[in-house]
């Protein structure tokens, strides 16, 4: 019997081939994975043209391919950081229903091994910070850093706002693909983290049994070397309509900016049965914006 793109690639040898995209077709292979993952309207769907013109000046974008079919891409363009060479990462995005295979990691790390070809130091990009799964492959599979956090980045684009009315806030990260911290990444993620004694800075509202009942009032006055944040597990889980995103992306905000600007910056994300944020008091550590 013919085997699903998921059996294949969870199979002992999936057929998984990650290679630069250089062809129109290529690029259309792009839009077909934008609509399948993010569903968006077409105003909002990068086109061929543009993906054409930026690997024409420099942009990295590498697909991986099952049995010869797309199955995901990452895209990043060059982008002007002063002294340090980078690239900012805009696009990660693997089909559905392979996801949560290793697919997304694979292109990340295909894409950083591209990057220190080009004598690349550094790729950037920016997410929704309520994205906890995002979160942990970013900071702590990753290993990225980063203290800026955007308000309401985007605009008000629908297809970019977790519910009507919540602003397109984002995290920008830093992607420092030469450090220690990120090589030591290559081989694995760092062990568990044990964060019994962290003071939570954030977490749900008490007596709640879960994300369902709100966020807490965030805490804002903590003296540690490490604060917590939490988040929920699966944002997209809550109710749309009821004023609980909003209210935990609020809180989160709050809080995010006001370690950020105390000198803590991002140092590992924690998923388990609840999801953490934790920063890490480092004031004087390299980062190419302070907040
Ligand atoms: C984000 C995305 C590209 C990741 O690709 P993927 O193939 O699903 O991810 P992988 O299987 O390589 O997993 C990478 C990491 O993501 C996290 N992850 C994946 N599935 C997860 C889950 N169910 N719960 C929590 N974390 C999960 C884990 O950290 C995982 O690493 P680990 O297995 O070492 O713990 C993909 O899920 C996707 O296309 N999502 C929609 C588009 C998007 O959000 N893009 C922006 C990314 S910043």
């Amino acid at each position: 019997m013919k085997k699903s793109p998921a059996e294949r690639i969870s199979s002992s040898r999936p057929e998984v081939v990650v290679r630069p995209l250089t062809s129109l077709s290529d690029f259309e292979g792009c839009v077909f994975i934008q609509r399948k993952v993010w569903g968006h309207p077409d105003l909002d769907i990068t086109p061929v043209h543009q993906f054409r013109i930026a690997v024409h000046t420099g942009a990295i974008i590498l697909g991986a391919f099952v049995d010869g079919k797309i199955a995901g891409y990452v895209y990043s363009f060059p982008a002007d950081f002063g002294k340090v060479r980078g690239q900012h990462s805009h696009h990660l995005a693997v089909l559905p229903e392979i996801q949560g295979l290793g697919l997304g990691k694979t292109l990340k790390w295909a894409q950083r091994e591209e990057a220190l070809k080009r004598k690349i130091e550094l790729l950037t990009w920016t997410y929704d910070p309520m994205q906890a799964r995002n979160a942990n492959l970013n900071i702590h599979v990753l290993g990225v850093v980063g203290n800026r956090y955007l308000r309401d980045f985007y605009g008000e684009t629908p297809a970019l706002v977790l519910d009507a009315g919540v602003p397109s806030d984002r995290l920008l990260v830093e992607w420092w693909i030469k450090s220690p911290r990120v090589k030591g990444r290559t081989k694995a993620a760092p062990a568990p983290f044990d964060f019994g004694r962290i003071p939570k800075a954030l977490e749900r509202a008490a007596g709640g049994t879960g994300p369902e009942a709100g966020p807490g009032r965030p805490v804002l006055d903590l003296e540690a070397a490490r604060v917590l944040i939490e988040v929920p597990k699966k944002i997209r889980d809550l109710p749309k309509g009821t004023g609980i995103i909003g209210a935990w992306q609020t809180a989160a905000r709050d809080t995010f900016e006001s370690y950020f600007a105390h000198g803590y910056r991002l140092e590992d994300f924690i998923s388990g049965d609840r999801s953490f944020y934790v920063l890490r008091y480092a004031p004087s550590s390299r980062h190419l914006r302070q907040g």
